[in-house]
């Protein structure tokens, strides 16, 4: 019923569409979907419809057209068993229209009007009908291609055939020779060639995870197989004329080349583990559907990470004990850029940047080598202990502030909320950016599904276990009966055969462990049911199922992590 009164209340925009054609009455159509749905459809509908669900969705793309393009596809991938989508075909009767008509519908008030491949669209309805935040109406009056270029979805034929319903006329040809001319280029043309192991969640914006039996070969993860998420596409930099500025200090400004980055400052080294937000959110899918990327465990790696600190750059722009009475974050913004010239960005408390202890650095080198452009050539901020999203790839400014950063990946993502808040009740103001994560491991080997033979008389388990905060990972317990009886795993901060690296002083374990166990096959024992838990230095545990800290967005996923196992019994003995 939600959906068929929000179908209604487009009416109150029909009169301002009195110059569609043969597009079908948003009502008629709209019940029509809603009867046509199976509950489940309509449940995920009262999800796409909400108000709230603008966060979401412009969390998972956060770009102007993409937001169109996403729902356009969402909304067809939802109904596509169930509605008969009808197509306008180019028919001569249509009228002709101007770019300067077509630039004039703008607005909800005035009409959204968008052109593609040389045809018109009014689009009102379904904007109005499909929140996915203001951005959309950048794309109002002009041209979808170049919006559609950053989430290559639109040559997805099922996003035309929807966008097709909302067509009402043709461009003249001599606009239309124009917009060729302004050819769309793909903003991704110019990203790094990347591993061929790597399992990749999305294509562009590049989205990729190590095979997890891969990712423990190694403790520190060479950087080509290092988890690499990215939100837009990758920025060219010219090292030579990088310019780091720092600003929010009045009268204070600083720029830093990358030689003055690498000279004027102590280098540092830390070894750090990153963890994304939504590593194992697979995990919540099974249990519910989230929104975001599919992740599996492996959304995770651990790095040598170079360069100055934070803090002494920080303390070169002026900061003092004068600026700690009323500053209380750093900011940070990237260099790559959505098609409305919106960056990356994110902040960190103040506490954390300028603390001795908090070894956040400003680096330049990754596992002794220049940062890849995947993970933020020239300069990328390493904040240990605290979630990816705020170790912002690719710096371009740093903002000493009162406030958070402004951005959506701040304001509006990577929050957790309860179990009990979905998409039409989430009030994203209302819960604390994620910062320190929570404890963490998982199985790395074997994977879910794998054979054992039972004349291997034994079975060996891997996997890392990290915490976020600084906090050190003191146990890591593994079960084969699905946690009815436990082992302690051996514990490792080196790689294999080599000395163990130094204990962290307290509160500064920002590397993972990795953790193996070898135990004998139990007798009669036809599958296994693997299970590894972690504790750090606080006692905190992983919660032992996934329900009760599911999530709408998939974020935070650590419960006990369980892969199941097949015992295949000798044939002389069968
Ligand atoms: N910084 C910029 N400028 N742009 C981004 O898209 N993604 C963030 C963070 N920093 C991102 C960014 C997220 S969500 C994560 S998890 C980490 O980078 C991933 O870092 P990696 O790709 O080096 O693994």
């Amino acid at each position: 019923m939600l959906l068929l009164r929000r179908c209604q209340s487009l009416t109150r925009f029909g009169p301002l569409n009195s110059q569609r054609h043969q597009v079908i009455p948003a009502a008629t159509s709209c019940a029509a979907r809603l009867w046509s749905s199976s509950s489940d459809d309509q449940r995920s509908h009262q999800h796409a419809h909400s108000p709230s669900w603008r966060h979401g969705l412009a969390g998972l793309l956060a770009g102007t057209g993409a937001v169109l393009a996403y729902v356009l596809h969402h909304h067809k991938a939802e109904q596509a068993d169930t509605i008969t989508v009808r197509t306008i075909e180019k028919t001569s009767s249509l009228p002709i229209f101007s770019q300067e008509e077509v630039k004039k519908h703008r607005s909800l008030e005035d009409g959204v009007w968008v052109t593609y491949k040389g045809s018109v669209y009014d689009i009102t309805e379904f904007v109005s009908m499909h929140p996915g935040g203001d951005k959309i109406l950048l794309a109002a009056g002009g041209a979808l291609e170049p919006f559609w270029a950053l989430y290559a979805v639109h040559n997805q034929e099922h996003v035309l055939e929807i966008l097709s319903e909302y067509k009402v006329g043709e461009l003249n040809a001599e606009d239309q020779k124009k917009q060729q001319a302004i050819k769309s280029t793909d903003p991704y043309s110019s990203d790094p060639e990347r591993h061929p192991i790597l399992r990749i969640n999305n294509l562009k914006p590049f989205n990729a995870e190590p095979p997890p039996e891969i990712l423990s070969d190694n403790y520190i993860t060479p950087s080509a197989i290092f988890f690499k998420r990215n939100h837009l596409p990758v920025p060219q930099v010219d090292p030579a004329s990088y310019q780091l500025h720092v600003e929010g200090l009045p009268g204070r400004a600083l720029t830093l080349s990358l030689e003055d980055l690498k000279t004027r400052f102590p280098k540092h080294t830390v070894t750090a583990t990153l963890q994304c937000a939504g590593n194992r959110r697979s995990e919540m899918n099974k249990v519910k559907q989230v929104k975001g990327l599919n992740w599996g465990i492996a959304a995770i790696s651990n790095a040598r990470w170079s360069g100055a600190k934070l803090r002494d750059v920080l303390l070169a722009a002026g900061y003092g004990p004068e600026v700690a009475q009323w500053a209380r974050h750093v900011q940070f913004e990237g260099l790559d850029k959505d098609v409305t010239g919106t960056t990356y960005g994110a902040s960190i408390p103040l506490n954390k940047a300028v603390s001795e202890e908090g070894d956040v650095l400003l680096a330049y080198e990754m596992n002794g080598e220049d940062i890849p452009a995947d993970h933020g050539f020239p300069v990328r901020v390493v904040v240990p202990g605290i979630v990816g999203a705020r170790n912002v790839k690719w710096l371009g400014k740093i903002i000493i502030s009162a406030e958070e950063s402004s951005s959506h990946w701040q304001q509006n993502d990577y929050k957790g909320f309860s179990p009990g808040t979905d998409w039409d009740t989430v009030d994203f103001k209302s819960a604390p950016a994620i910062q320190e994560l929570p404890i963490q491991s998982a199985i790395t080997t074997p994977a879910d599904g794998a054979v054992v033979d039972r004349s291997e008389e034994e079975v060996t388990v891997k996997g890392y276990a990290w915490s976020g905060g600084g906090r050190e990972v003191v146990r890591v317990d593994v079960s084969l009966d699905g946690g009815k009886t436990w082992q302690v795993a051996q514990l490792r901060s080196s790689e294999k055969g080599q000395a163990p690296e130094p204990s962290p002083p307290p509160g500064r374990a920002w590397a993972w462990k990795l953790w193996e166990v070898t135990a004998p096959l139990p007798a009669k024992a036809q599958e296994l049911e693997i299970v590894c838990k972690a504790v750090d230095n606080s006692y905190n545990m992983q919660p032992d199922t996934v329900a009760p800290i599911w999530n709408l967005r998939g974020v935070l996923s650590n419960a006990w992590h369980r892969v199941k196992v097949k015992i295949r019994e000798d044939e002389s003995e069968e």
